[in-house]
C-alpha cells in the first residue's frame, strides 16, 4: 500500500465543506442512546436505525466518511446491500471502530486505558476486506483529582501510536482520538493545559512509531469549561483556546482535525466549529466527526416508528448541512 493512498484517503476524509458521521456505537452504547427514546435496541431496530441514517437523501452533500461498528460492517441494508457498500456507492468513505473499549488503568483509580491491540492486525485486515478505508481508536482522559496523570497519558499515547502503525501498514488511515472528557468542575484553563500535555505526548509517540502524519486524521475534543464549572466559557473563548492549543501541539503536516462532540448540544457543537473556521486559515482542515451532535435530534424524531422515518432523515440532513456551513464559517443561528 503506497503512502500516497494513505495521504489521499486522509485528505478526502477532511474535504472542504464536509465532515464525518460517527455511527460506530457498540450495542451497549447504542442501547444507552435508545434509552433516551424509551426503546430496546434490538438487532432489527439497530439495522433500521442505521439504514435510516445511511439512506438519507443527499447524505454525500456534507458527509465525507462514516465510522461503523463491527456489527454494522457485516449487516445488510433494508434493500439488501452491505452497509459499507451502500456508503461507498454514495462516494462516502466507510471506516471502522477498531478498539475494543475502555478498562480501568490498574493502579490509577478513575483513569482509563483503551484495549484492543491483541489481534488488531488481523481485525484491521478483515475490516479492510469489508470495505473500511479508515479506522478509529478512542482514548479517554478525565480531568480532576490529579488526573490525567503522566502515566495515563503516556500509556494511552503509546497504544494510540501502536494502533496507528498497524493501520498504516494495512493502508488504512487511523483516526487518532484522544478525548479529554468535559465532565467535571475544571476551568477552561485546566482543560487547555490537559489538552496541551496530552496532544504533545500523543504526537511524540506517533513520531516515535514512525507514523506518516500526512496519513492520519486527529479527532480531539474541544477546549471547554468542565460541565460543572461555575464559569462557562463562551463560544469565542472556546474557539480561541482550542486553536491556540492546537497550533502549539498539532504539526502542520496533519491534513485535518475532526472534532468529536463529546456531549455538547448539537447547536453548540456547530457554533464552536463555525467560530474556529472563522478564525482564519490554519495549517489543517477544521472539521467534525460527530456522533451525538449529528444523530440526537433525528433519533428523537424517529422514535423507532417507520412513519417518522422521512422526517427524521430531514432533521438529520439539516444537522449535516449546518455543520457543512460551519466548515466555511458560514453557519448562522437563523439556519437552525
Ligand atoms: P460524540 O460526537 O457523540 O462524542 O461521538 C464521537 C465519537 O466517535 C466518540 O468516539
Amino acid at each position: 500500500m503506497s503512502k500516497q493512498q494513505l495521504v489521499e484517503t486522509a485528505s478526502a476524509m477532511v474535504s472542504r465543506g464536509k465532515g464525518i458521521l460517527a455511527a460506530d456505537e457498540s450495542e451497549k452504547t447504542l442501547q444507552s442512546r435508545f434509552d433516551g427514546i424509551g426503546l430496546e435496541a434490538t438487532q432489527d431496530l439497530r439495522r433500521a436505525y442505521r439504514d435510516l441514517l445511511f439512506t438519507t437523501p443527499g447524505l454525500e452533500d456534507f458527509i465525507s466518511g462514516v465510522i461503523l461498528y463491527d456489527e454494522t460492517l457485516r449487516t445488510r441494508s433494508l434493500d439488501d446491500v452491505q452497509f459499507p457498500d451502500l456508503i461507498a456507492q454514495q462516494g462516502i468513505i466507510p471506516g471502522a471502530k477498531v478498539d475494543t473499549g475502555l478498562t480501568g488503568l490498574a493502579g490509577f483509580p478513575g483513569e482509563q486505558i483503551t484495549e484492543g491491540l491483541d489481534g488488531l492486525r488481523e481485525r484491521v485486515q478483515t475490516y479492510r476486506e469489508l470495505g473500511a478505508r479508515f479506522a478509529k481508536w478512542r482514548a479517554v482522559f478525565a480531568i480532576g483529582q490529579g488526573a490525567p496523570t503522566r502515566t495515563c497519558i503516556q500509556a494511552n499515547a503509546q497504544v494510540l501510536a501502536r494502533y496507528a502503525a498497524i493501520c498504516q501498514e494495512a493502508g488504512v488511515v487511523p483516526i487518532v482520538e484522544p478525548e479529554i472528557l468535559m465532565n467535571g468542575t475544571h476551568s477552561i484553563e485546566e482543560c487547555e493545559e490537559a489538552t496541551e500535555t496530552t496532544l504533545s505526548t500523543v504526537f511524540y509517540e506517533l513520531l516515535a512509531h514512525r507514523i506518516l502524519l500526512e496519513g492520519i486524521v486527529v479527532k480531539p475534543s474541544m477546549v471547554l469549561s468542565g460541565t460543572e464549572c461555575p464559569v462557562q466559557a463562551g463560544v469565542e473563548e472556546v474557539a480561541e483556546a482550542t486553536i491556540r492549543c492546537f497550533r502549539r501541539t498539532i504539526p502542520a503536516s496533519v491534513p485535518g482535525i475532526a472534532f468529536l462532540s463529546g456531549g455538547q448540544s448539537p447547536e453548540l457543537s456547530t457554533a464552536h466549529l463555525n467560530a474556529m473556521n472563522l478564525m482564519g486559515p490554519q495549517p489543517w482542515e477544521i472539521s467534525f466527526s460527530y456522533g451525538r451532535a449529528l444523530q440526537d435530534p433525528a433519533r428523537a424524531v424517529w422514535k423507532g416508528e417507520e412513519a417518522n422515518r422521512k422526517l427524521a432523515q430531514e432533521v438529520f440532513y439539516h444537522r449535516t448541512k449546518c455543520n457543512g456551513a460551519a466548515r466555511f464559517g458560514k453557519f448562522s443561528p437563523e439556519m437552525e
